[in-house]
């Protein structure tokens, strides 16, 4: 995973609960980085989630709730650097765009990038998206977050919420419904 992922996420540890619950968590855990990140270095995706488990047991609240936060502000992120992929006028067209133009533009950018498929499917007057999540590496909490992300940027109201998780939540099936 993309070093962006991780220092991005412990600078947010770092405004929301201070320098000393960045160094506990880098104390606590077993990370072979040190704690250290470039940006465009790649690490195993499982610091992550250790990281965000020791956060998770410090600030006693939940692994899954902590991985949207982090999406959620994530999204602002990549809004600022990638302004390129944020052409589409509403929000339904640009979560079309994510698996065929987005991340694929990505992985021309970061060949080494691990990144998720989507399939998206809208029903007949477009006030539904049913987005299937798929990746080994189980991150849908931080997918619902960039999705929550993408629809503050959009402005559009929604309701986004997981319907089906498969396969140990390799496979986890997203409603988006327009409010
Ligand atoms: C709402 C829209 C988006 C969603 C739901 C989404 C979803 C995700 C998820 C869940 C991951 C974590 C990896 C995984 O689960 O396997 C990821 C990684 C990533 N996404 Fe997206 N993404 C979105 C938009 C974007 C945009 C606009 C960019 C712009 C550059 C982007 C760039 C990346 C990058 C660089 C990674 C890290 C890959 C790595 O660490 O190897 N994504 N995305």
């Amino acid at each position: 995973m993309k070093g962006i992922v991780f220092s991005e996420f412990l600078e947010l540890v770092e405004d929301k609960f201070g320098l000393e619950t960045v160094e506990q968590i880098i104390k606590e855990c077993d990370l072979a980085t040190g704690g250290s990140y470039t940006s465009i270095g790649t690490y195993d995706h499982k610091e992550m989630f250790e990281m965000v488990g020791v956060l998770s047991d410090i600030q006693n609240i939940p692994v899954q709730q902590l991985l949207e936060i982090y999406g959620e502000h994530f999204f602002t992120i990549l809004a600022k650097g990638y302004p390129q992929f944020l052409e589409k006028n509403d929000l339904f067209s640009f979560l079309n765009s994510i698996d065929n133009y987005i991340h694929p533009e990505v992985l021309k950018l970061y060949p080494d990038a691990e990144l998720p498929k989507f399939d998206a499917a809208m029903n007949n007057d477009k006030t539904e998206m049913m987005l299937v999540y798929r990746s080994s590496r189980k991150m849908s909490s931080f997918a619902i977050g960039l999705l929550k992300g993408a629809a503050t940027f959009y402005n559009q109201e929604t309701n986004i919420s997981k319907i089906k998780e498969e396969n140990n939540g390799e496979i986890v099936t997203i409603k988006i419904t327009l409010v």
